[in-house]
């Protein structure tokens, strides 16, 4: 899993690298796959519950799922990009939200609460914690700032299959309290949006927006429970 991760961090950090006004995500798109060949891996949402995309492309209010297309990048826009192999058998999967040029503070806000609110739920990812302890970090970090977390779609476990038990909620009560153990591996992902957490899936059945327009920001990392603190596998 630690080998399918690092590919999953370093496809992603390459595509970033791309991103700039006049850009469009299908660009991004075509990038992906090709470094999934140069990698000898395969896109893990391409097919996925008929899925047609390598890499999901969310701008500004769209949460998560947003197909990449011809919409070209324009300074001031946030992207949300998801990206996830399947490598020898295992999954890797991560995320990150990345402003095109120049950005309104609030969005540059928004995105590093959520990058905070994913820290914060890793550092809880600890042997003999709870999976509550995960949601309650995340969520604490997102609303102390004055936004909201996604409820509609949650974290998960991976391993050999994309999204595997148990599922992680980015907020507190919404899945089973399970004990954290040694060589559990968790997807983390908050999903975080500037105004009301209300989503909801735009006619094409997968692009998720926020219900009142707001920014929304995601960021995502695979994660190993270990015998030495929390292990984030999806790091280039
Ligand atoms: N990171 C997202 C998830 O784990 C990406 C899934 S996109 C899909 O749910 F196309 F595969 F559904
Ligand atoms: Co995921």
């Amino acid at each position: 899993m630690g080998r399918a991760g690092r590919i999953v961090g370093r496809i992603l950090a390459a595509v970033q690298e791309r991103i700039e006004p006049g850009v469009t995500t299908a660009d991004l798109d075509r990038l992906a796959e090709k470094l999934c060949d140069e990698h000898r891996v395969e896109p893990a949402f391409k097919g996925y519950r008929g899925y047609p995309y390598a890499l999901c492309c969310s701008v500004n209010e769209e949460v998560v799922h947003g197909f990449p297309g011809p919409r070209r990048l324009r300074e001031g826009d946030i992207l949300s990009m998801d990206f996830g192999v399947r490598h020898e058998g295992y999954f890797g999967d991560a995320a990150v939200t990345v402003g095109v040029g120049r950005v309104s503070a609030e969005a540059e806000r928004l995105m590093r609460v959520t990058r905070e609110a994913l820290a914060a739920g890793i550092a809880a990812c600890v042997e003999g914690g709870r999976l509550g302890d995960v949601s309650a970090a995340v969520q604490t970090h997102a609303e102390r700032n004055g936004f909201s977390v996604v409820r509609q779609f949650v974290g998960h476990g991976i391993g050999r299959q994309l999204h595997e038990e148990p599922q992680v909620p980015n907020y507190v009560g919404g899945g089973r309290d399970l004990p954290l153990s040694r060589g559990l591996v968790l997807a983390i992902e908050p999903m975080v949006n500037a105004g009301g957490y209300e989503v909801k899936v735009k006619k094409d059945g997968w692009t998720a927006v926020t219900v009142d327009g707001s920014l929304s920001a995601h960021f995502e990392h695979t994660v190993a429970v270990t015998g030495d603190g929390p292990l984030i596998l999806s790091l280039p």
